[in-house]
């Protein structure tokens, strides 16, 4: 037996042994945690952590603790102030998921996870409610800024890059929503109508990669349906799909308030009810009275969750110091922050800047930059560096009277506001700031050249709007084709910095610009994150985690999003920031998300998947696959030299494409990625990436199977989706089942609507 075998059994001991021990209202209590105060300034008594959203049901005679649930996922989110304490206990905006996943990088996804982790840790967070891992299916989902990607390969990678990191210092991640949970409309209702081969092939599949690859301790389902059921009652996805298919091992915990039949949970194998409501445990109590809920149904649930309790830092007697490294963590964020950084376009190589460079810098977003979303996925952090607090920071010279102007202008605009009814409201933007010729002509004469900030807020409870959000306000095109119009006519450029949690609608004025650089939402050193890149002391080499179409009528689920709504009464939720009405989604792209569909349909994106300049250039080169014939596994390996003048990273894609006789496929699918180390000029690393037979496979609806199908494949090493630079192929001999037998899914009249060739 191994050391970690002993601790297992150990642990079943302990638990089986404790089980016995509990009555059977002890049980009823413990499947449902102990409720939500929305008043943080006034926590409860078993509020340990004020701001933590959740904690599990204590039961003291037999020293089982009650263990504490905070967000996620840009950090912590727990409450900076408690009654009595002169102090602050701040967390760090580390940049969103989608910024982090514009990285590439494993290696910084699982550093991230270990600064979270130590954050919780001496905060005295034992399970943290993160990563966020739903696909990015429409640029309008509210949620997106939390999530990866619209690739499921780089969303499942990435997210168990994290899970590793921030498990390997104790605390327990939850990866969410699962699953099919794309858009805030309807949220609690929405029917997620969806092929089987789509939600195995694209919304599964990270989960999929991240509880095989990273064991997280607990799973939070969703508030939506899939195909009928709502996924916290769905016992084919929580018990057979996640259990019995991936071998998971810990607790799957609802949404907050999600769902709506204690008992059903129950039975489906959703052993944890969150946050604790008073009428679902009189729900569970009244079933196991009539006979309807069997009290082994509760025994199994329980169990999960003293297994998951028991291995918490609380329950192992962990003394929180509540004073983490914050200036180390600082500095993790600034360079997550800049590593995430994607430059989306640089003319006549406008960028770096030169460091005596003057700069008039426009948008209230350069002086206010947004650290991070609204909602759970908030984080409560001390401060936030803005662009020009990141640009004087490095001595470069702002044009003074220019911020004077915007400071007062905030300033009123801000007062004018209306109050936040509560913390995870969406605050209304303010209006761009017009500007007068007299201003633009100082400005221009002043300095040497303009840098614009966009900024976008989005947040939880609702999708965002067509206009005005993905694309641009009429106020804010006025200023850009202002400033370009008067930078540009003395010959000055003009910098367009893009503080978005999400996609934005950028080709209407691309060509008013000469350099776009979109740090996304950075965290709280994103101004530190995005000067160190303007300025060149950082080479920029993060790449797009999803597609910037054109126009929003490019996007597949464009014609679907959100949904209708159907016949019924509407429910109000969170306080009446949401009313959710009965409604379906139609997922009638299938497959077809992201970089699948605009290939497979030919539609040309702005900027594709996986898209990222650097200041230097790469070359690839010496692609080598370890065989002709595939026996098992293929070793894929590529050299890749730093051919420019600056030294700089460069992630690699690997994009697979499969024989398509038996049934469409996509034209190519992202199988691997890796990223280099810093390359001095002329400096070159070779990387190697492996791809098994789960990677040459689809999923057949209609043999329940993953198949890879006999013949030959295109592996191709690129730079972007779209930027493909040296291909060679394998050929598999026979067909081969990799997994079959499997859950059905979904009603075989749910089929997908959109075929290549077929539209
Ligand atoms: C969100 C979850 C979050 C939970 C606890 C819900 O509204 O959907 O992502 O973890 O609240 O704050």
């Amino acid at each position: 037996m191994t050391v970690d075998d002993q601790a297992a059994r150990a642990s079943v001991e302990k638990v089986e042994a404790l089980l016995a021990k509990l009555t059977t209202e002890e049980k009823v209590n413990l499947v449902s945690g102990l409720g939500f105060n929305l008043n943080f300034a006034q926590p409860e008594a078993f509020e340990t952590v004020p701001g933590a959203a959740g904690y599990t049901y204590p039961v003291p005679r037999l020293n089982i603790p009650s263990i504490v649930l905070a967000d996620g996922p840009a950090g912590l989110r727990i409450w900076p102030d408690r009654p009595g304490h002169n102090r602050k206990y701040y967390a760090t905006a580390f940049p969103i998921a989608t910024a982090l996943a514009s990285t590439w990088d494993v290696d910084l996804l699982n550093a991230f996870g270990h600064s979270v982790g130590h954050e919780a840790r001496e905060y005295g967070a034992d399970l943290w409610l993160a990563p966020g891992m739903n696909i990015h299916r429409d640029p309008l989902g509210g949620r997106n800024y939390e999530y990866f990607s619209e690739d499921p390969f780089l969303s499942g990678m990435l997210a168990a890059a994290t899970v590793d990191g921030i498990q390997a210092e104790g605390v327990g991640a939850t990866i969410k929503h699962y699953v099919a949970n794309n858009q805030e409309t309807n949220r609690v209702t929405v029917d997620t109508k969806v092929s089987e081969r789509a939600l195995r092939e694209i919304y599964l599949r990270g989960f999929e990669i991240a509880v095989k690859s990273s064991k997280p301790w607990s799973v939070m389902s969703s508030y939506n349906q899939v195909n009928g059921t709502t996924v916290s009652e769905h016992e084919q996805l929580l018990i057979h799909v996640l259990r019995h298919e991936w071998g998971f091992d810990g607790v799957v915990m609802t949404d907050w308030f999600g769902g709506y039949n204690a008992v059903a949970q129950m039975k489906a194998g959703n052993e944890l009810l969150m946050p604790g409501m008073p009428e679902r445990t009189e729900a569970i109590r009244t079933a196991l009275d009539s006979g309807d809920l069997d009290e082994a149904v509760l025994d199994r649930n329980a169990r999960f969750i003293l297994d998951v309790v028991f291995r918490s830092l609380t329950a192992n007697d962990h003394l929180r110091s509540d004073s983490p490294d914050l200036p180390a963590n600082a500095r993790h964020a600034r360079q997550a922050a800049a590593d995430g950084v994607v430059l989306l376009k640089n003319a006549s190589a406008t960028l770096p800047l030169s460091p005596s460079a003057r700069v008039a810098a426009f948008g209230t977003g350069s002086y206010d930059f947004i650290a991070g979303g609204v909602g759970s996925g908030d984080v409560n952090e001390a401060y936030t560096v803005s662009l020009v607090e990141g640009l004087e920071a490095r001595g470069i010279r702002l044009d003074a009277a220019l911020s004077e102007m915007y400071a007062t202008y905030e300033a009123e605009e801000k007062a004018k506001l209306p109050k936040k009814r509560m913390f995870f409201e969406l605050a209304p933007s303010i209006p761009e700031m017009p500007l007068s010729e007299q201003c633009l002509e100082r400005a221009v004469a002043d300095n040497d050249l303009a840098m614009i900030t966009l900024s976008r807020d989005s947040g939880e409870f609702q999708d965002r709007s067509l206009e005005g959000d993905f694309y641009l306000t009429l106020a804010e095109q006025s200023m850009i084709d202002e400033v370009s119009r008067t930078f540009r006519a003395a010959g000055k450029p003009v910098v367009m910095v893009i503080n978005s949690g999400n996609v934005i609608e950028v080709a209407s004025w691309e060509d008013k610009v000469d350099a776009i650089v979109l740090p996304w939402m950075g965290g709280q050193e994103a101004g530190h994150a995005v000067a160190d890149v303007l300025l060149g002391d950082v080479n920029p080499s993060g790449k797009l985690p999803t597609t910037f179409p054109v126009r929003y009528q490019d996007v597949p689920s464009a014609e679907h999003f959100p949904g209708i709504e159907l016949d019924g009464e509407g429910q109000v939720f969170a306080g009446g920031l949401m009313v959710a009405k009965p409604a379906e989604v139609t997922y009638a792209e299938g497959i077809y998300v992201g970089y699948r569909y605009y290939d497979a349909f030919e539609v040309a994106p702005l900027y594709p998947f996986g898209f990222g300049l650097s200041y230097t250039t790469f070359e690839y080169s010496d692609l080598v696959l370890s065989d002709e014939q595939f026996k098992g596994v293929i070793r894929v390996s590529v050299m890749v030299t730093n051919t420019g003048e600056v030294a700089g990273k460069e992630s690699v894609q690997l994009y697979l494409s499969a024989p398509s006789h038996k049934q469409h496929k996509p034209v190519r699918e992202l199988k691997g990625f890796a990223k280099t180390g810093t390359l001095q000029p002329g400096g070159a690393e070779t990387l190697t990436m492996l791809l098994d037979a789960r990677a040459l496979a689809s999923f057949y609806d209609d043999q329940a199977a993953w198949i890879a199908d006999a013949g030959s494949y295109t592996v191709y090493l690129a730079a972007s989706s779209r930027d493909l630079r040296l291909s060679d192929e394998f050929h598999l001999a026979e067909d081969i089942v990799v997994e079959s037998d499997l859950t059905e899914l979904s009603p075989a009249d749910n089929p997908d609507q959109l075929i290549p060739g077929q539209r």
